[in-house]
């Protein structure tokens, strides 16, 4: 049947020996298919057997991220913790600092035998609080601090205030009083003058300081341009080159302004004398013959050697010279170089880091 099947298909027909062999040949193939089957199956259980490492070790990995945020967070916020009771041990330090400032100042102010009452020192103590913006937390529109109220700052005078009338601050606020009494102390002759008076404060607290002490004659001498500060002349004043001052609008303040900061306050009065211009024009005619306390503060080289230059002479023996603006370079110049050419050797005191002043001797 075999071969009649092998001859129907047109081919030779096997032998029995060859079939044998075709068989032993299938056999051989069928083995060899089932060896590499369970190869395949081998590795296919290696390659799951890898796959479940993998996620074991995914999620080993995956506990041991989620273990090391939670660490990190914690101490994330352990660090924000050590941060923040830091910067209130800041805030607490500065506040310190501000207080001993203000028990120094105040000490400064009230020497033994000062003039005046309880009254009067409450009165001026008022005034004084009122006039920086420290009794209304006045924020700042200087450039650096703009938006900001700091006590610490203010407390020095380093920033310039949005509303206040002064912005040479607690310490030189306190100066100019004790220098003041002083003088009404010592019957020092003459007059008071601020040359740079912007808003007006520091004259407005002078006013204050002689109506609190019963003064019926000193006058208050309001010297400014009214119109900010001049552009250098680096011609006469190489010291000024680059100065930047005069391109400050905040520091314009008009006469009529400054007026009526004095009426609000209920100290405009004719004893209150306004020096409208600039300094080299207004200064040398200047309707002055004595002067008890010359304050400078017109912050450039030329704005002060040009005040020092018409007003000097006339301060009286005993009386005093308050520079406002000695931490700034060419004001400092101007008065190194005034107190050189007069040799001036009165001690420099120091007011708060910024200011200085000089008695001029008897
Ligand atoms: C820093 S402010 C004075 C601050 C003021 N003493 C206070 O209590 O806040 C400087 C003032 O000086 C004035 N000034 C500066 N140089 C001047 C000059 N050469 N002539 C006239 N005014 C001048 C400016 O107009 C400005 O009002």
């Amino acid at each position: 049947m075999f071969q009649d099947a092998m001859q129907q298909s047109g081919r030779a027909p096997l032998t029995l020996e060859e079939a044998a062999r075709r068989f032993r040949h299938l056999g051989e193939e069928t083995g060899a298919l089932r060896v590499s089957l369970q190869a395949t199956e081998r590795e296919r259980q290696a390659a799951l057997e890898r796959a479940n490492v993998q996620a074991t070790l995914g999620r080993d990995l995956r506990q041991e991220m989620d273990g090391l945020r939670s660490s990190l967070t914690s101490e994330i916020h352990d660090a924000r913790d050590k941060l923040a009771w830091a910067m209130k041990t800041v805030e607490a330090q500065v506040l310190a600092s501000r207080a001993s400032l203000d028990g120094l100042v105040r000490s400064i102010a009230q020497p033994q035998g000062s003039i005046g009452g309880q009254a009067a020192t409450l009165y001026l103590d008022l005034l004084e609080l009122s006039l920086t913006g420290v009794l209304s937390d006045d924020v700042s529109i200087d450039p650096w601090t703009a938006g900001t109220y700091d006590p610490g700052r203010r407390a020095i005078g380093r920033d310039w205030p949005a509303t206040a009338c002064t912005m040479i601050g607690t310490a030189r606020m306190r100066n100019l009083r004790h220098l003041l009494e002083r003088a009404l102390a010592e019957d020092v002759p003459g007059d008071f003058i601020e040359t740079g008076v912007w808003r007006g404060g520091a004259c407005i607290y002078a006013r204050g300081i002689l109506a609190a002490h019963g003064d019926a004659t000193r006058r208050v001498f309001v010297a400014d341009s009214f119109r900010g500060l001049p552009e250098p002349d680096a011609e006469a004043f190489p010291a000024d080159v680059g100065d930047q001052h005069s391109t400050y609008q905040q520091l314009a303040i008009n006469q009529e302004q400054v007026a009526e900061n004095f009426r609000r306050y209920g100290l405009l009065d004719e004893r209150v004398v306004f020096l409208e211009g600039w300094f080299k024009d207004t200064l040398p005619t200047a309707p002055i013959e004595r002067l008890a306390v010359l304050r400078l503060d017109g912050d450039m080289y030329e704005s002060t050697i040009q005040a020092l230059d018409a007003l000097y002479d006339k301060v009286s023996p005993g009386g005093y010279v308050i520079v406002d603006d000695y931490i700034l370079g060419p004001c400092a110049r101007a008065i190194e170089d005034f107190r050189a050419a007069r040799g001036i050797t009165a001690s420099l005191e120091p007011v708060d880091g910024a200011a200085v002043w000089w008695q001029v001797p008897r």
